[in-house]
Formats: C-alpha cells, sequence, structure tokens
C-alpha cells in the first residue's frame, strides 16, 4: 500500500510507482490527501461484503481495479482517524463517503488513486489519472472549447491536461447537485487554475505530469463557511 502525506511516505509494500509517487509529492494539495497503488492481482478481495453486494461489474479486471482504489482511499481514511467503511455508489456511480469525508477515486488499467479530505474542510473533491500520452487528435474538438485549444496550442499533452482537468471537475461537481455535464460544460482555464461549470460551481484545480497526468478538483470550504457551521 502506498499512501503519503505530503512529502512523506508512510508504508510500502511493493505497490509502489515511483514514478507516481514523486508526482503526488509534487502535488501537495493543502488538507487534502492522495494516495495510489499498483492495481494487483487480489486487490478485488478488498471490496468490502457490501460493496460486492450491491456493484455489478462484469470482470474482474474492474472489480479489482475498485478494489485498489478504495484500498488507497480506506487507507487514507485510517490515517485521518475515519474507520474502514464501505464506499458504496449511487445509481449513476458516485461514490458514497462515510459523513465526515469527501473525497474521489480513479483508475486506469495499472494504477488506482484516490484523494480524501474532511467535509470540514472541503465541499467537493474530485481526481483523475491518465497515462501522459498525447489525446488522439481527433477528441479535440469533442473535449476542448476553442478558447481552450488556443491556450493548449503547441502543448502535446494539453489535450490530455484538458481531459484529466474536466474529468477530476465532473467528479467534484456532480455529487453537489448531480447535473450530468458533457465536456463543453466545464471551461478550464488553465492559467488561473480554476475550472468552472455550466452548473455555477467554481474549482481549484491542481495538476502535476510525469508518468501519469494526475489531476485534482477541489472546492474548499471557505473561513465564513467555518464560521456558519460552528
Ligand atoms: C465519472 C466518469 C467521468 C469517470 O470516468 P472513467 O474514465 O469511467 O473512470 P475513472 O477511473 O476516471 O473514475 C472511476 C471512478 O469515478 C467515480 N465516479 C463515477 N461516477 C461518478 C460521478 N457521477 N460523480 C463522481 N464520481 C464518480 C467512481 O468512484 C469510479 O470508481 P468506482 O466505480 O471504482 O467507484 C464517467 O464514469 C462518467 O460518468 N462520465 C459521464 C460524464 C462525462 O464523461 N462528462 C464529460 C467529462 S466532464
Amino acid at each position: 500500500m502506498a499512501r503519503y502525506r505530503g512529502s512523506e511516505t508512510l508504508t510500502s509494500d511493493g505497490t509502489v510507482d515511483p514514478s507516481l509517487q514523486q508526482t503526488i509529492d509534487a502535488l501537495a494539495v493543502p488538507g487534502l490527501l492522495i494516495g495510489h497503488r499498483v492495481i494487483s492481482q487480489g486487490d478485488e478481495l478488498a471490496l468490502l461484503y457490501e460493496e460486492r453486494e450491491s456493484f455489478s461489474f462484469p470482470t474482474i479486471e474492474r472489480r479489482r481495479a475498485s478494489g485498489a482504489a478504495r484500498r488507497v482511499a480506506r487507507d487514507l481514511m485510517n490515517s485521518m482517524g475515519v474507520a474502514d467503511l464501505p464506499i458504496l455508489r449511487s445509481k449513476f456511480g458516485a461514490p458514497l463517503w462515510p459523513a465526515r469525508v469527501v473525497g474521489s477515486m480513479a483508475h486506469d488499467n495499472r494504477i488506482a488513486v484516490a484523494a480524501v479530505g474532511l467535509r470540514r474542510d472541503f465541499d467537493a473533491v474530485g481526481i483523475d489519472i491518465e497515462p501522459a500520452v498525447p489525446l488522439p487528435s481527433d477528441m479535440l474538438e469533442l473535449i476542448a472549447t476553442s478558447q481552450e485549444q488556443r491556450a493548449i496550442a503547441d502543448n502535446q499533452l494539453g489535450a490530455k491536461l484538458l481531459f484529466a482537468a474536466k474529468e477530476a471537475a465532473y467528479k467534484a461537481a456532480y455529487p453537489l447537485d448531480h447535473e450530468f455535464l458533457d465536456f463543453h460544460d466545464i471551461e478550464v482555464d488553465l492559467a488561473s487554475r480554476l475550472a468552472t461549470t455550466r452548473t455555477g460551481h467554481t474549482l481549484a484545480l491542481h495538476w502535476y505530469i510525469s508518468s501519469h497526468v494526475l489531476a485534482v478538483a477541489t472546492v474548499q470550504k471557505t473561513s465564513m463557511d467555518h464560521l456558519s457551521s460552528s
């Protein structure tokens, strides 16, 4: 299990991708714990009974990826003092977190990642991970507005970054109002590191590119929120 707080590696059992570890260390979003795991045989067994009963994934690879992401998420939650609880899925796939927690998960064929924080600190969190290879050029218009296309001109991985940033923003925004968003419903401003949704949410973006493009979107509570909830 790979588990990180800022630049500190807490434990390792051989399921760490060193390059990705550096990426996560570099990201360091205050108040947010981010972890990863190389998806491994047997990770499907990390799904808790309630998760196994309610998920209907067709393949063992899909169950394995979800199990790996939940291993990472539960380990991060443990380090925040939250016990091993099931992370079920809503009808539309969104993870259902324990009451005090806000978080997000993602997986590709090889890597599972999770980001978790306290609801006290964040209204919303989204994460996405993609291999750091260019997006096929015929997908550019599908995912990027003309303004975004101008902003990433000459950047080989720019489109992939936009893709990951929008997926992270969608995962953060969806639980707030359960609105489906298309790629063009989210405008990403890489220069100011913000994403704005058609539904009126503004999210801070954090990303790092190494072997992977790792993108995180957050809506942080303001000090006024703390005052009104205390
Ligand atoms: C949410 C979505 C973007 C995930 O993308 P993906 O490439 O399939 O998968 P990822 O590995 O990146 O992420 C999977 C995780 O996202 C999370 N997730 C799924 N649906 C979600 C939603 N509606 N809201 C928040 N998180 C969600 C789950 O934790 C899931 O992992 P799990 O099934 O093991 O629990 C995709 O499933 C989806 O719903 N797409 C429709 C909307 C869309 O694509 N709009 C364009 C982008 S803005």
